[in-house]
């Protein structure tokens, strides 16, 4: 008789032929970066997410070198008052993101230190491109998100990760990248971005929600499977080095049949509405947060992912160290 549970009899073998396993070196752990002095605003609805100031970042950064984390995210957050219908503060030299960056940098060196490269937190609408008559300009975007990355790589940034959506960005951007010198640096693109109410608590994070009309006519419905094929593809001819598929659970059919048709990393991004669900039903003591965590992380990898985008990393990497798995 064919008996499968013999290589589930105890944890020692479970382990030898335990497929997946999770790395503190899997994760990106994004970070919140408002302008300001003296800043440590709880995200509402992130538990233990907070926008911090630069003279404050240090606490967070600690606990990433501490947990080894290897890689951030950075998103910066202007003063109200800056924003503007040109996103001016997304490619100022002194805008919040590229002092971020540049004290990431010296001080923090050895941290990955990866940009997320849009408009949205950086213009007066919210909107991830320029607008005319209520409508998101694609052409006209280009040239503002390659002058951002541009400048958030002269600042210092390791890698940029354009998640704008619009059509031929990861060509530009990559084109502005060479002619300025900056050959090595990579692009991870959000290629398959949907329109997704997901994003619901990060628009609080990062004060970027739009303020008329909704982003569904430049990211994807999420209908759409053969579609985010399209989108991949079309990132990797115009230069991605890595793609990316977002968000994560609800789109894993997704991942896993891009990771079979291409040959390129992938990441997913595990984002705020998947995390605060977890946080929510933990604090309530109606689930298990380790264990679903845990669970919930592996699938992704299990699907196909190199790099895990997530809230949870400060959280799994203590987790990871506390038991050699
Ligand atoms: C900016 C951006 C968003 C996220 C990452 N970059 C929000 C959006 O598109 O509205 C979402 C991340 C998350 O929900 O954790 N374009
Ligand atoms: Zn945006």
């Amino acid at each position: 008789m064919k008996r499968l549970r013999r290589l589930r009899q105890n944890e020692i073998i479970r382990d030898l032929v335990k497929e997946t396993r999770l790395s503190v070196k899997d994760f990106i752990y994004p970070i919140f970066v408002a302008d300001g002095e003296n800043i440590k605003t709880p995200v509402e609805s992130m538990p233990n997410v907070y926008q911090y100031s630069i003279d404050r970042l240090s606490e967070i950064l600690d606990k990433v070198r501490e947990s080894k984390i290897t890689g951030v995210i950075i998103f910066g957050i202007p003063k109200a008052e800056e924003k503007d219908e040109l996103a001016t503060q997304a490619y100022a030299e002194n805008g919040v993101t590229q002092r971020a960056v540049r004290y990431i940098k010296s001080n923090y060196p050895e941290i990955y230190c990866v940009v997320d490269v849009c408009l949205c937190e950086y213009t007066s609408h919210g909107h991830c491109g320029m607008v005319k008559d209520g409508e998101i300009l694609n052409d006209e975007t280009l040239p503002l998100l390659s002058k951002m990355a541009v400048s958030l790589v002269k600042a210092g940034a390791d890698m940029v990760a354009p998640s704008d959506m619009m059509d031929g960005r990861i060509r530009a951007i990559r084109r502005a990248l060479d002619e300025a010198g900056y050959i090595n640096t990579p692009i991870m693109a959000y290629s398959a971005k949907f329109a997704s109410a997901y994003y619901g608590p990060f628009r609080d994070a990062a004060q970027s929600a739009p303020c008329f009309g909704d982003r569904r006519s430049y990211q994807m419905d999420f209908a759409n499977g053969k579609e985010a094929l399209r989108e991949i593809e079309s990132d990797i001819e115009g230069g991605a080095d890595i793609v990316m598929v977002k968000p994560a659970l609800a789109y894993l059919d997704v991942l896993k049949e891009a990771v079979s048709l291409y040959n390129i990393p992938f990441a997913v991004y595990n984002v705020s509405g998947e995390y605060s669900m977890v946080k929510a039903a933990a604090a309530q003591g109606w689930i298990d947060e380790k264990r679903i965590v845990e669970e919930n992380l592996i699938a992704m990898k299990r699907a196909g992912a190199k790099i895990i985008i997530t809230y949870h990393a400060l959280d799994m990497a203590k987790w990871l160290s506390e038991k050699i798995n």
